[in-house]
């Protein structure tokens, strides 16, 4: 990792800021050292100059067993990479251009691709970047990170790798223009705090773009789906739409792949939806979305509810401007006396 970007690493237990300690480096690369928490609770390894943020230190057993099945076929994985698109005749290169696509991405962008495998996508995230562009790869795996790292490291722009759980992000809020993941969320033990972490990285009016397996609920009951089902498990999770932070805006789901695949698309927005609670709504019932949610009292009997019907009608006022004009007079009647 170069000296330079050290500044841009936080803690992915809490978020603060890391101190680096070098122990060797050379033209301001870092070949080993650790990054420290300032109170030097968390240390995190830095070996042949990749830093190493995996959060928790013991890992869900979800992901420990995925990281190791992972190492166990490291060597071989890019023979095997090819055969979800040989065996759905698609193209993998045009699968990942539009994915890549859907990031927005300008020359200059700071990108962030976790679970990045052997580089397989970030070749194509590469291509879009000019000299200016910083790319940032993450994988919870080392040895496949090694392949990345073959790959990519001699590129005319910043490329910085790393290993990390991908739902323990060790980046500052906002950092990011945009986010990547494929192919390996479904297995993620915190799949929420994943889609949290990708958006909380990611500056206000980025993007995110996560896919992964899923069958098209439409092919559950055809040959093809339980043909393909039966032999990759996978196919059968679904896909995290409830998952999603409340900052997703603009949010699209697309299945590609002959169906097999899904990825969700979204904007990273600056905080919740909001409305204007207190529009008021010109009816007969009156009021506004606020008070229709947090105005009500207690139920009445049918009659007295015809009754304040009847009566709302004489007055020629909507139901909460009545009711809102008599329990506020009762209340004050019988809080004088
Ligand atoms: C099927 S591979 C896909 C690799 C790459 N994204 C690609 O498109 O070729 C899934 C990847 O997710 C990684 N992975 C699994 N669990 C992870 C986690 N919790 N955090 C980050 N990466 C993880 C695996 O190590 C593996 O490299």
């Amino acid at each position: 990792m170069k000296e330079s970007t050290s500044q841009y690493y936080r803690c992915p237990a809490t978020g603060a800021a890391l101190e680096l300690v070098v122990e060797r480096s050379q033209d301001g690369v870092v070949e080993s050292g650790t990054f420290q928490s300032k109170a030097g609770s968390s240390v995190f390894p830095i070996q042949h100059g990749i830093p190493d943020f995996t959060w928790p230190k013991e890992l869900a057993e979800e992901d420990r067993e995925t990281r190791d099945s992972y190492e166990s076929i490291a060597e071989d994985y890019d023979n095997y990479a090819s055969l979800p698109f040989l065996t759905y005749r698609c193209s993998e290169a045009e699968m990942r251009e539009r994915m890549v696509d859907q990031l927005e991405l300008e020359p200059n962008s700071r990108v962030l691709e976790i679970g990045c495998g052997t580089g397989r996508g970030a070749l194509h995230l590469a291509k879009r970047l000019g000299p200016s562009g910083e790319l940032f790869l993450q994988e919870l795996t080392p040895l496949l990170l090694d392949k990345a790292i073959e790959k990519l490291s001699n590129l005319d722009m910043l490329v910085e790798f790393s290993i990390a759980n991908g739902s323990y992000l060790p980046f500052q809020d906002n950092f990011f223009d945009a986010a990547h993941h494929f192919g390996g969320i479904n297995t993620f033990a915190d799949i929420p705090r994943c889609l949290s972490e990708l958006a909380r990285v990611v500056k206000p009016g980025g993007k995110v773009v996560v896919g992964d397996e899923s069958l098209g609920p439409w092919l559950a009951d055809t040959e093809f789906g339980r043909v393909m089902s039966n032999s990759n498990p996978l196919l059968k999770c679904e896909v995290p739409l409830a998952s999603l932070p409340v900052t997703a805006r603009d949010v699209r789901v697309e299945w590609i792949v002959m169906g097999a695949f899904y990825t969700i698309e979204f904007r990273v927005a600056e905080g919740p939806p909001d409305a204007d609670y207190h529009l008021q709504i010109p009816s007969e019932r009156g009021g506004s979305h606020w008070t229709r949610y947090y105005g009500q009292l207690e139920g009445v009997t049918d009659e007295t509810k015809a009754l304040a019907h009847k009566a709302r009608k004489v007055a020629n006022q909507s139901m909460h401007d009545w009711l809102e004009a008599v329990v506020r007079d009762a209340a004050k009647r019988q809080l004088s006396d």
